[in-house]
């Protein structure tokens, strides 16, 4: 493996794609053909790291799909099976069935698997939206909640995005069910109960539009902050780095990662995928590889950053374009399961972090 020539080449090939110059098929098999040697797992093991993508449970029918993941990646976040309208469609009734599936094809792939998600405003089952709840007793509907599914995956998940996306742009507190009816106070007990169901597993906060600092990732900064004062058990910090090209690189990314580290908290990139305006084209694609590489080095810059998962990382199964009219192709493989420029990005600032370690 010689790093330097892998990043010249891929240079070469970006700065071609950016001057709008057909790339030729041999000089992708060549660029290919030096990247072959290592997946992107084995790299981000290399500095300590792992590099995780989602799934989603009728994707694990997709053989192809799911033969790659398992051979590519060495985590697994559940796309949908862990979240609560899944694992509690009836008040006290459990059933793990999604979540479980996935587990056990990420034991079967050697893939370790983040939990997502305890707590958030969408995706709750109806018999919860459509109650009316005293104080009490949606915390104890809460309270049982987290401790039935933190029991059940105890020793099984080796993180949990405990709380998910509880803020607003401004930085106030997303009026939620959970806000509304018990007030703030649910954050703090929602970590400490996932944290007496199992007390080894990682417990974050995650949320989107928080990778630049701004008002809303201030307002986990002090949450944080005040967590830790408090001693509550809180882990890390998700930030899910669902981007966008028209929208622009978040701003001090690296800095962002760093500050909160330095509170003592771990911090991963969650969701991360990078969707732009359809069609795509050779410079849109040549900016987004040099986004996942920029993410990728932001993450590597940070020892606490422990690692990235990409929600998905094919554009053949992706979320984005059901969610965003007119958007898509933000995953490293494009539909047919080729590499698409991102992934030598990815691949390229991960070899040579790997070798500097
Ligand atoms: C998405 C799933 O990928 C979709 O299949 C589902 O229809 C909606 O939710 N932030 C999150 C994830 O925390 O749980 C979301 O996942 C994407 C945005």
């Amino acid at each position: 493996m010689r790093p330097t020539r892998v990043r010249t080449a891929a240079l070469a090939a970006a700065t071609a794609l950016l001057a709008g110059l057909a790339v030729t098929p041999a000089a992708h098999a060549s660029t290919d053909q030096h990247r072959a040697g290592s997946t992107l797992a084995q790299l981000a093991e290399r500095t300590g790291r792992y590099f995780g993508s989602a799934v989603d449970n009728p994707e694990l029918s997709d053989t192809s799909y799911a033969d790659l993941l398992g051979k590519e990646f060495d985590a697994t976040t559940p796309g949908n099976g862990m979240k609560w309208y899944a694992t509690e469609p009836q008040r006290g009734v459990f059933d793990f069935t999604a979540g479980d599936e996935i587990v056990d094809y990420a034991k079967s792939k050697g893939l370790k698997v983040r939990g997502h998600t305890l707590l958030w405003h969408q995706q709750l089952p109806s018999w919860l939206t459509s109650g009316t709840w005293t104080a009490d007793e949606l915390r104890s509907i809460l309270k049982n909640h987290i401790t039935q599914v933190v029991r059940h995956y105890k020793g099984k998940v080796f993180a949990w995005d405990v709380a998910n996306e509880i803020m607003n742009e401004d930085g106030t507190y997303r009026e939620n069910i959970f806000y509304k009816t018990i007030g703030p106070s649910y954050i703090a007990d929602a970590l400490r109960w996932a944290h007496a169901a199992d007390p080894k597993v990682k417990l974050y906060l995650n949320d989107y539009n928080v990778e630049a600092i701004g008002p809303k990732s201030d307002a986990y900064y002090t949450l944080i902050k005040q967590l830790k004062a408090d001693h509550v058990p809180i882990n890390g910090f998700g930030m899910q780095a669902h981007l966008a090209l028209q929208y622009g690189f978040p701003d001090r990314l690296r800095q962002n990662i760093r500050r909160f580290a330095d509170l003592g908290v771990d911090v991963a990139i969650t969701e991360l995928d990078i969707r732009m305006v359809l069609p795509s084209d050779a410079t849109k694609l040549a900016q987004q590889a040099d986004w996942y590489g920029k993410v990728t080095d932001a993450c590597l810059n940070v020892k606490r950053c422990v690692g990235i998962t990409v929600w998905g990382y094919s554009d053949k199964h992706s979320w984005i374009p059901s969610v965003f009219p007119g958007e898509g192709a933000a995953l490293p493989w494009d539909e047919n399961l080729a590499h698409k420029p991102a992934y030598g990005a990815i691949h390229d600032a991960l070899a040579s972090a790997a070798k500097e370690d």
